[in-house]
């Protein structure tokens, strides 16, 4: 068995690999699963990182089944080359637990490792992953009615990494939060949501006496006006230096954070370190991401 030394792996989302690739100093490139020393830390373009990479030789399906088993139990495959062969690997093992996933979910305290075959002797593998999900795919139960878009799944996702959401009567804000579908989560976890938006919500609102709607631009919200929050939410298209000025505001008077950082022009992307900086924060890109990153802080960390 070959340790990489001092390697990690990097799995980019599909169609970010350029994001990925302008944060990371490539080694080896499998397809979308790169190999790389920089530091996870450094590193927030990724939808799964394997931890502790490693390479072994193996001469059979039986063989390399054998040895991942006597590992761990549960293993996901990243498929790359010799697909059918690793298929096979995959097939021997016991089957991780079953996607779709339905909200909210506890999570099993399973560790989750990686596995793809680089050629059909070539096992690359990793025990820990950053990801409780095969590849970092959060596969939800979908809702058809009821949310006004499928950006509630992004709430969902983050809630459901974390293990943790807002309780009952908690004090939310929730900004940019047209046309409602976190809006619509949120109400149903039975918080005391203000949402704030230029556009009505599609929403109605008089099925959630728990959300008051504020017609504003969300710039001249301030806790002066709106009291101290036990969380803010923000999904608005908005520089990240915008969101960042608007946020310091609040630094003092809200307890929890979760916000999307939008980046569809690179040039804002020093706004990353930024967000990263700020004490007990944590920058993801959910699976449900698209162009974006979730910036999430929390009072009581949990991980
Ligand atoms: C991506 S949508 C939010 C989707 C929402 N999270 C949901 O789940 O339905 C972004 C929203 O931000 C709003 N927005 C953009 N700039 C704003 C501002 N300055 N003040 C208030 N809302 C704003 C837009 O009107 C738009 O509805």
């Amino acid at each position: 068995m070959r340790e990489i030394k001092d390697s990690f792996a990097y799995l980019s989302p599909i169609g970010l690999e350029h994001k990925l690739e302008s944060e990371i100093e490539v080694l080896e490139k499998f397809d979308r699963l790169y190999l790389s020393k920089t530091e996870p830390k450094d590193v927030f373009w990724a939808q799964n990182i394997w931890l502790e990479p490693k390479i072994v030789k193996i001469s059979s399906i039986n063989e390399a089944a054998r040895f991942l088993r006597s590992l761990q139990k549960n293993w996901a495959l990243f498929p790359y080359k010799s697909v059918r062969r690793s298929m096979l690997i995959s097939a021997e093992l016991p089957k991780i637990f079953k996607q779709p996933i339905i909200f909210p979910t506890i999570l099993p305290p399973i560790d989750l490792g990686s596995f793809t075959l680089l050629d059909d002797e070539t096992l690359l593998f990793s025990q820990k992953c950053s990801s409780k999900f095969p590849n970092g795919e959060v596969v939800f139960q979908g809702q058809k009615i009821g949310p006004p878009s499928r950006a509630y799944l992004k709430l969902w996702e983050v809630f459901t990494i974390l293990q943790t959401m807002p309780k009952k009567n908690d004090r939310c804000l929730e900004v940019g939060a047209s046309p409602g579908s976190w809006s619509y989560v949120l109400a149903n976890l039975g918080v005391n949501l203000t949402s704030v938006d230029k556009a009505p919500l599609e929403l109605d609102l008089k099925k959630y006496p728990n959300i008051t709607f504020l017609k504003k631009d969300f710039f001249s919200i301030t806790p002066k006006e709106m009291g101290r929050q036990d969380w803010i939410f923000s999904d608005v298209i908005v520089y990240p230096e915008k969101l960042f000025e608007w946020l310091e505001l609040w630094k003092n008077d809200c307890d929890n954070f979760i916000c999307t950082l939008k980046f569809q022009k690179d040039e804002h992307d020093f706004m990353i370190k930024n967000f990263a900086k700020i004490e007990n924060s944590f920058i993801y890109h959910l699976f449900h991401n698209k162009h974006e990153l979730t910036w999430v802080k929390l009072k009581n960390v949990q991980s």
